[in-house]
């Protein structure tokens, strides 16, 4: 196993050979969103998530297969666009926060397709939250209005400054109203956020929060159905942002937003079981966000409209990041040589390779 990882920038490193494979870790990954700056990694990530977006029908699509315990989910996001396949494993665990671990964290693998050999590994609790944030934004620039310039972030987790700073790259967006429950999560968020050009606002209800806000993000964590935004709190125009209800049992909004609102998904079939529209009838209309990017469904259709986009995050997405991850790794070198697959000189001579093996030991 080799490492070569520094923040100074390095000569290009050539990509490990067949039977090694480039791991991407945690500390990698920090680096590398640092070395390309974070407001540049999110916009060339909206940019890369566009294109796939925009060729959605090349891909192979099927809703998550989840694993629900009493305490939370673990998930499996696979998907293919026939050259490269993909997957994530990610959980979601409301109640880890309290006990001093995240609530979502994820690792994911891109493999080729043609011979099924694994390329790339790499940590994905950050870049999950900054493709998160990006496909969010991404998603705004086509649906809020084109002057918004005010957010309201309700739940100031771990997800709440990538979505911020997504908001800014990529919709302008430069004044924020912040809430959560815990007064000390907005503190960090506001702390977190310094020196990024906002001007922000903490608040001490949700209510407070979405008044003149343009954009509404809901991003808490709860294991249950909550009401974060009721009706009376969503005036017209506005786009809401819902990123927090994404399990079965698990809403932010009430329902009576969903039938005044053009609501805008990902993959329907994996949307109606986990996103805010499991409260609704299973032919409830909504329109496919890939859609509207490729110029095929109408987006926001006047300014008074109420635009929701219900996010549950798709695999395509992190496939996505993960081609990004691998496209930046000869120029940054910010990969560690995994040697996970077996290599004998001759292919079938596995069992020599082992022998080989015990007479150097
Ligand atoms: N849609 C997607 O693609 C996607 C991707 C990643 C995470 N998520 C979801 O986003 C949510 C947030 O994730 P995170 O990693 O930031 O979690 P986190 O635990 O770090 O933060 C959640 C925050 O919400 C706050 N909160 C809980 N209930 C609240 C309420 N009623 N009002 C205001 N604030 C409240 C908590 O105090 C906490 O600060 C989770 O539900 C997660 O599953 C969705």
């Amino acid at each position: 196993m080799t490492t070569a990882t520094t923040l100074a920038t390095p000569a290009m490193t050539p990509l490990p050979k067949l039977n090694v494979v480039p791991f991407v870790s945690v500390d990698d990954m920090m680096k590398l969103v640092l070395r390309v700056g974070v407001e540049r990694f999110l916009t060339e990530l909206a940019a890369v998530i566009e294109e796939d977006f925009r060729r959605w029908e090349m891909f192979e699509k099927c809703p998550r297969i989840p694993s629900h315990s009493e305490e939370g989910v673990i998930e499996l996001m696979p998907t293919s666009d026939g050259t490269l396949y993909g997957f994530k494993y990610v959980n979601g665990h409301p109640k880890n926060m309290r006990e001093g671990r995240q609530t979502v964290t994820a690792f994911g693998v891109l493999a080729d397709v043609g011979n099924g050999y694994p390329m790339l590994l790499s940590e994905m609790t950050i870049l999950t939250a900054l493709r998160t944030a990006a496909t969010s934004a991404l998603v705004a620039k086509y649906l809020a209005r084109p002057d918004a310039r005010t957010m309201a972030i309700i739940g100031n987790g771990a997800q709440s400054e990538f979505q911020a700073i997504a908001f800014k790259a990529i919709c302008g967006i430069d004044r924020l109203r912040l809430f959560d429950i815990d007064r000390d999560a907005s503190e960090k968020c506001r702390r977190n956020l310094k020196g990024h050009g906002f001007e922000i606002t903490i608040c001490a209800s949700a209510e407070e929060a979405v008044e003149g806000a343009d954009i509404i993000t809901t991003v808490t964590a709860d294991k249950q159905c909550a009401t974060i935004l009721t009706d009376n709190m969503v005036g017209p125009g506005v786009h809401i942002n819902a990123v927090g209800g994404d399990c079965p049992g698990k809403t932010e909004l009430h329902r009576d937003i969903l039938q005044r609102s053009d609501v805008f998904v990902e993959y329907p079939p994996q949307t109606r079981i986990e996103g805010e529209i499991q409260q609704m009838p299973a032919d409830f209309p909504v329109r496919e966000v890939w859609q509207v990017m490729a110029g095929r469904a109408p987006g926001r259709r006047s300014p008074g409209d109420i635009t929701l986009f219900d996010s549950v995050g798709f695999a395509i997405e992190d496939f996505s990041a993960l081609r990004y991850v691998r496209d930046k790794l000869a120029e940054t070198g910010l990969f560690t040589e995994l040697d996970l697959l077996a290599d004998p000189d001759e292919p079938r001579d596995l069992y020599g390779m082992l022998l080989r093996c015990k007479a150097k030991l």
